[in-house]
């Protein structure tokens, strides 16, 4: 896959609304981006939402443990009144909702899969089977986690997909891990990374991106690194890269 961009909204692009929100979605698109970055979990009953935290109470007004929601009770929060009260109709959208928002938008999509141990053999397939059924097109699409084990299964599952391994900072073993799921790039945090990690990873011939960044001069020197792409909750900062 060529990557077509070099600026991925994050959440969206979080600064802008409230993060991993449809609204979040339009105001990346709005903002100059040509991707995204959301994330997925697994909620009661198989649901399949976008949303970042094991707790509901940062980022919608109700209550309790992400993984026990239930899909009719979560799909009521307001996920936007804690941004602005301008935001106060935005709803925790379902994983279909978000990919025929981010399709509509002809926007490339990098799905996070969220951390779920105890859960990867429920999240990845039902993920899997809603991208093969409800995502048009494989070269618009990255899917990537801090979850080796999700990664690997999503390998089995379809190896046609592009596999983003995640990291804070790079360890040790990085290229065992991206040689186990024939990787399309590594994802790290930007603040701990080193020029020599990053013409390490770039000699293996891998993709190389760096979250979050909201101002350009954060990652001036990555691009000469070889960085690929930055995620950023505020893609306008890097409009120079679009
Ligand atoms: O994909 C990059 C970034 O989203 C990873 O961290 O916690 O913001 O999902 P987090
Ligand atoms: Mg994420």
């Amino acid at each position: 896959m060529q990557l077509n961009t070099r600026v991925m909204g994050h959440r969206g692009a979080a600064i802008l609304a409230p993060e991993n929100t449809l609204a979040s979605i339009k105001a990346a698109a709005a903002a100059g981006a040509k991707w995204v970055e959301i994330d997925v979990c697994l909620i009661a009953e198989g649901g399949l939402v976008i949303f970042h935290d094991d707790t509901l109470e940062r980022c919608t007004n109700g209550q309790g443990i992400t993984r026990q929601a239930l899909p009719e009770a979560l799909a009521q929060l307001d996920a936007g009144s804690w941004f602005a009260p301008e935001f106060s109709n935005e709803k925790v959208p379902t994983l279909l909702e978000a990919l025929a928002c981010i399709q509509a938008l002809g926007l490339g999509l990098n799905l996070e899969i969220k951390h779920a141990d105890a859960d990867v053999e429920n999240i990845v397939p039902a993920v899997l089977a809603a991208l093969d059924e409800h995502w048009q097109d494989n070269d618009m699409l990255m899917i990537s986690s801090f979850n080796h084990q999700a990664l690997v299964l999503c390998k089995e599952i379809d190896s046609s997909r592009h596999l983003a391994q995640l990291y804070e900072g790079i360890p040790e073993h990085w290229l065992a891990d991206l040689q186990a799921i024939n990787a399309y790039s590594l994802n790290c945090d930007h603040s701990v990374l080193t020029q020599e990690q990053a013409l390490a990873v770039k000699a293996e011939g891998y993709k190389l991106l760096c979250y979050t960044a909201n101002q350009a001069d954060l990652v001036t020197g990555h691009w000469q690194w070889g960085m690929d792409a930055v995620i950023t909750d505020d893609p306008g900062q890097f409009s120079d890269y679009f």
